[in-house]
């Protein structure tokens, strides 16, 4: 429709906290039920090597070998997420990184309190969904379908 906004892909992590309490399902169906459309998914064990290449912004951070243990320590629900805005819809969804300060309605503000199991990861800028979802899913992976609700213009 014009004067909307592009259409843009996401990454999004369900983390393995999210994985061991079962929340996978809830933090999929409220992508879908904003109107968020999947178009690759991944249930996947991340090795070592990918850990360090996806969080190589924070290589000389103090908790970086912290957070490879951690998103390396159960498997990932790996998700390409695509829609109009959809990099800053998926973290408005998401809420503040520190679930302590995130929104109530928000993934963290509803399901989270800890910093390193929070959930969920998402990219945070359009460059940064184009570096990270070549990590994750090759061209072939994506899936092409019209969700019913793109159909009504
Ligand atoms: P994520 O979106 O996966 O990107 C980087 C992650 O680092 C972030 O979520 C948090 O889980 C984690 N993180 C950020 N700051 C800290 C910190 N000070 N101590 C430990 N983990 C952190």
């Amino acid at each position: 429709m014009p004067g909307e906004a592009a259409k843009e892909r996401t990454l999004v992590l369900v983390k393995p906290d999210g994985v061991r309490r079962g929340l996978m399902g809830e933090v999929l169906s409220r992508y879908e039920r904003r109107g968020l459309k999947v178009v690759a998914a991944k249930l996947m064990q991340i090795p070592k090597d990918l850990a360090e290449k996806h969080y190589e912004e924070h290589k000389a951070k103090p908790f970086f070998p912290e957070l490879v243990k951690f998103i390396t320590s159960a498997p990932v629900l790996a998700l390409a997420v695509e829609g109009r805005n959809a990099v800053a819809v998926v973290r408005a969804m998401n809420g503040a990184t520190k679930p302590w300060e995130s929104a109530p309605g928000t993934i963290r503000g509803d399901l989270a309190l800890a910093l390193t199991p929070n959930v969920v990861h998402a990219s945070d800028s359009v460059p940064t969904a184009q570096r990270e979802l070549p990590l994750y899913f090759s061209e072939k992976e994506y899936v092409s379908y019209h969700r019913v609700d793109e159909d009504y213009f």
